[in-house]
């Protein structure tokens, strides 16, 4: 079993990423790191704390981590999420409390424990994992791979026309972290977008029945009709869904190896991603097999 540490801002398709994981016999989830992102922090933390609590899971760590970027003010996500980041369905308060450790300090700790062994997937802003690469630049010989959901390579961005929102969300963070030579595995909307899940997967999940399943036919009727509303599509996108997914069978894409520079001034090109034959080279997702990954992930929720 593959051991993961997920860092995100939960958030609805947090949320979807954290469940294929607990889904997913290849993986053992090893801790939960939230990051201010779609919500503030405290409010992802109760969500992370609220699923797996819902679902009956003991013994998974979570940990709150930065309330704020490195520099930049936070701008939540609520509109594409709802007020609580779960499409508005008031899960009841988590009677469990987050660890009380920086969640740099638990993520560095954890992979010193069990070096070669842990993968980061990182579907938030990129702080924590700044602060990580900061105050431990050696760790970066023990991770195994952190794969991150961010950035827009070829195609527009869905913040600015450049910036995909966790990139742009903490540009400064994800500066250090996409220029470092981490081990990393960039999931961007390239290929997250080039798919959605339909009304019809979400029949096909409610009707299992289960407590997942009744979780995400739940949430994911806000997701839905928001995105109807903003992006007049029907479905949605599952972003961080896929990057969990690349986790657990990497052969549902095609990758490519390329620096990427992250632009960080203060003008229309902030949080843009350009691809820099002098930066160190990282994996980036181009492509996917969009039938195979919503078999995969519709199977997944329902069993
Ligand atoms: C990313 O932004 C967030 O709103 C989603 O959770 C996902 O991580 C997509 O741009
Ligand atoms: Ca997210």
């Amino acid at each position: 079993m593959k051991k993961i540490i997920f860092d995100g801002d939960p958030g609805i398709d947090d949320a979807l990423a954290i469940m294929l994981a607990l889904q997913s016999k290849e993986l053992q989830l090893i801790g939960i790191t939230t990051v201010a992102g779609n919500v503030n922090v405290d409010r992802g933390t109760l969500n992370a704390l609220s699923i797996l609590e819902y679902l009956k899971i003991e013994n998974i760590p979570v940990v709150r981590g930065s309330e704020k970027p490195l520099y930049k003010e936070l701008e939540t996500a609520e509109f594409v999420h709802g007020q609580d980041g779960l499409g508005n369905i008031n899960l009841p308060s988590p009677k469990t409390q987050p660890i009380p450790q920086l969640a740099s300090e638990f993520i560095i700790n954890t992979i010193k424990n069990n070096p070669n062994e842990v993968t980061i997937v990182a579907t938030g802003p990129l702080t924590n994992i700044a602060k990580m690469l900061t105050s431990s630049p050696e760790i970066s010989n023990d991770i195994l791979e952190l794969i991150i959901m961010g950035g827009a390579v070829n195609i527009p961005g869905n913040v600015t026309s450049v910036a995909e929102y966790n990139i742009w969300a903490d540009a400064e963070a994800a500066k250090i972290v996409l220029e470092s030579d981490l081990p990393i595995t960039l999931v961007p909307l390239d290929v997250t977008t080039s798919f959605r899940l339909t009304t019809a997967n979400l029949y096909e999940i409610k009707k299992a029945n289960t407590p997942i399943s009744i979780l995400i036919s739940r949430m994911l009727p806000y997701y839905i009709e928001i995105n109807q509303k903003l992006r007049n599509i029907d479905g949605c996108y599952i972003h961080d869904a896929l990057a969990m997914a690349y986790s657990i069978d990497p052969t549902l894409f095609t990758t490519e190896m390329m620096g990427l520079e992250v632009m960080v001034n203060k003008n229309e090109e902030y949080g843009k991603l350009i691809i820099s034959k002098e930066k160190p080279p990282l994996k980036i997702c181009l492509k996917v097999n969009s039938q195979r990954f919503l078999r995969f992930f519709v199977d997944r929720m329902i069993k």
